[in-house]
């Protein structure tokens, strides 16, 4: 009498705490629209993952994010099934172990049986073996190899080419290449590429000393380093910005360092305004890091700020960024309709919502996101701002357009239609960026990841006229 092989007995998964957060968090940004950079701190801070799982938690709800347009190629590359037919749930643990395998050093062992197990856990027995088959395809050759696969060549779709090498949606490459400029050489591609790399990398943590609140030298002595274009700015190479008191007080905050430029470069603009200044406007504050950085120039100019914001809780943290300093103001309205007389402003600032495609280093999910019809939506808008803008401004007085795009229907386009009512002029903003090197032709200013290490901040620096 044989006996049968007796039946593995069930073993409940057990998911390792840090890729189990990082699936939720993906889990949340798919399913609720929700930002990895609010959800992920909030849940390590709640699951009390300790510091060496949070760096990696981060490392691969970032990475993934940043690559999960291509790394679900590869996935379609390695099973039978159409992309859109695999439940998003497991497109994220999928995307979770490839990024372990193409990306991290994860060893493929570890990469894959601690996926599986995830998969266990949250997608069911069923579902896991399949995750499993499709890693052990996956883990066959490395990115280099796998890019080389899915990409077309450069010479046949140059911008098919970057966008799965680079990991961008195809429309923003095309609009990142048309912001940046001809194309058609070998170095048009290489700052092409430049750009995209900048992408994909974290920024380092800029800081700002308020002026009148705090000195550089209170950020040094907490281990900050001195940053490199804006007067105000500091840079903290590691650690936590929110164990300096400073930052706790909110007499310095984490802010970019292209952020800083542009406000600094309202606030040193030329006005030839009649008699003093006396009044300052942000029209679109929230959450405030501009008009914190003004406030403070003001304060020390003797200058009030409105700092006007349409969302409430957003207009609550203009509040908590300007802190204490008397007489400026924060209200919540809608800055296209103004509770103000028209022409009584000295300096005004439309830091205008707009695409972010300046930023998308700084939110991993934002470039799978945004669709192109976002940006013709948000167009009127923009307008509608800079209108306000330049009514509210004295003759002679300085206004700031700016974005955290490059996209020229975002820019230059809608500066020069506003333009057309003959109320304001541009002025050349790149003296007013000293020692900064790569401004263009003027007489706007576009600030580069690449080339400056900001987001690509936009300015376009206005007089009042007549
Ligand atoms: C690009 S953000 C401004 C960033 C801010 N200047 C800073 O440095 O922190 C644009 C802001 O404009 C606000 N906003 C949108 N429409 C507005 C409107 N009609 N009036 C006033 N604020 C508006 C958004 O809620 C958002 O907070």
């Amino acid at each position: 009498m044989t006996n049968a092989p007796a039946a593995r007995p069930y073993r409940r998964p057990r998911p390792d705490a840090a890729r189990l957060a990082a699936y939720d968090v993906l889990h949340a940004v798919g399913e609720r629209d929700a930002y990895a950079n609010l959800v992920l701190p909030a849940l390590l801070r709640e699951r009390k993952i300790i510091p060496r799982d949070a760096a990696f938690t981060t490392e691969l709800v970032h990475g993934t994010l940043r690559r999960q347009g291509t790394y679900d190629q590869i996935v379609a590359a390695c099973t039978d099934r159409p992309v859109k037919e695999i439940d998003p749930p497991v497109l994220d643990v999928l995307a979770l172990g490839v990024h372990q395998l193409l990306s991290m050093r994860t060893p493929t062992h570890a990469a894959v049986s601690a996926t599986v197990e995830l998969a266990r856990a949250v997608l069911g027995d069923g579902r896991a073996k399949f995750v499993n088959a499709v890693l052990r395809r996956v883990s066959r050759q490395d990115l280099d190899a796998w890019l080389r696969q899915i990409a077309p060549s450069y010479e046949d779709d140059p911008e098919g080419h970057l966008a799965v090498l680079h990991s961008h949606p195809r429309w923003i490459v095309q609009a990142l290449w048309d912001a940046l400029g001809a194309r058609g050489n070998a170095h048009d591609r290489a700052a092409m590429e430049a750009l995209l790399g900048a992408d994909n990398i974290a920024p380092v943590i800029s800081l700002v000393a308020r002026p009148g609140r705090v000195e550089l030298s209170e950020l040094f002595e907490a281990g900050a380093v001195p940053g490199r274009w804006s007067p105000y700015a500091a840079t903290l190479p590691e650690g936590d910005p929110a164990s300096i008191k400073a930052i706790r007080d909110g007499r310095a905050a984490v802010q970019d360092e292209g952020s800083q430029l542009v406000a600094t470069a309202l606030a040193n603009a030329e006005v030839t305004v009649e008699g003093a200044e006396s009044r300052w406007l942000d029209l679109c504050a929230g959450p405030g890091g501009k008009a914190g950085l003004l406030a403070a120039i003001a304060t020390g100019r003797d200058v009030s700020l409105l700092a006007v914001e349409r969302r409430q809780h957003r207009a609550r943290l203009v509040r908590n960024a300007i802190g204490h300093l008397t007489h400026h103001q924060v209200i919540t309205a809608d800055g296209t309709k103004p509770a103000w007389q028209p022409g009584i402003f000295d300096r005004v600032i439309a830091d205008v919502p707009c695409s972010g495609l300046g930023a998308l280093r700084r939110r991993p999910e934002s470039r799978w996101r945004r669709k192109p019809e976002d940006i013709a939506e948000l167009g009127e808008l923009q307008r509608a701002l800079l209108r306000t803008a330049i009514e509210s401004t004295r003759p002679g007085g300085a206004i700031a357009y700016v974005t955290c795009s490059p996209h020229p229907a975002e820019t230059r386009v809608v500066v020069d239609d506003v333009l057309r009512a003959g109320e304001a002029e541009l002025i050349d903003a790149r003296p007013l960026f000293p020692g900064v090197p790569d401004l263009g032709t003027g007489p706007d200013v576009q600030l580069w990841p690449h080339l400056h290490g900001t987001d690509a901040m936009y300015l376009a620096l206005l007089r009042r006229t007549g």
